[in-house]
């Protein structure tokens, strides 16, 4: 397992991302168990599970390869290229703009989403605001490192849409500038090989710009009509 991974997995517990994205997500949204739902760039698949009681009308879809029991539903294919005949009541997309922005197919993937709805189906998006600290981070990041994933929306395809949206914070503590430092990894998702290099100029950045070795990461909820 890559550092990397590793720390995506520790963000993760740290931050109990998913259950925040998941309450808010309840708060706004009525989502029914029989409802059919499509969880794009699902990883392991908890937030959509936690959105529902059983997991029988969700598809889960990532490039990458994760362990599915065998009742449940898996495509594993890129969103771009999965060839997908339903037709879905929510499209979840959490996390995963930023890479269809950096494979030069977010509009292309936006509307793909948008046909695999239903005539009453509403797409999901939740992704990072980076406003406050984040932000920050990654203008700084920017300059330690040539290519950095940091999570992006663009906002001209709300443009003709009905939507929603809502902010919420998750916090990043960790226990020395050190750790959280090598957390911030996965906001940049930059390989171990090269953010190794610079971990301690990121750790000396953290220290320079923060009163203790945590922050808050602010997100957005929307929630858009076919
Ligand atoms: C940051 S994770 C988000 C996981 C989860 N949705 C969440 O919010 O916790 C991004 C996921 O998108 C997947 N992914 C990246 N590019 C993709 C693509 N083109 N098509 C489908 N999945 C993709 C990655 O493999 C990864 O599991």
């Amino acid at each position: 397992m890559s550092e990397l991974e590793k720390n995506f997995n520790k963000f993760k517990e740290i931050t109990r991302e998913e259950f925040f994205i998941a309450k808010e997500i309840k708060e706004h949204l009525k989502i029914k168990d029989t409802d059919a739902i499509l969880d794009v760039g699902c990883a392991g698949g908890n937030l959509s599970r936690s959105l529902v009681k059983d997991s029988v009308n969700i598809t889960f879809l990532d490039v990458n390869e994760f362990d599915f029991s065998p009742q449940e539903k898996f495509i594993h294919a890129s969103f771009e290229e999965a060839e997908i005949e339903d037709k879905y009541d929510f499209i979840l997309t959490s996390h995963v703009w930023g890479h269809f922005y950096r494979n030069n197919s977010f509009e292309f993937c936006y509307r793909k989403a948008h046909d695999l709805l239903k005539e009453t189906g509403k797409l999901i998006v939740v992704h990072n605001s980076n406003k406050d600290f984040t932000g920050k981070l990654i203008d700084f990041s920017k300059t330690l490192f040539k290519e950095i994933e940091f999570d992006v929306f663009l906002d001209e395809c709300l443009k003709s849409e009905t939507y929603k949206e809502y902010y919420f914070d998750v916090n990043l503590k960790a226990e020395t500038y050190g750790e959280l430092a090598r957390l911030v990894q996965v906001l940049l998702v930059v390989p171990d090989e090269l953010f190794y290099e610079k971990v301690g100029e990121m750790t000396k950045y953290l220290e320079n710009n923060l009163e203790r070795p945590e922050f808050s990461i602010n997100q957005r909820l929307l929630v858009i009509e076919k």
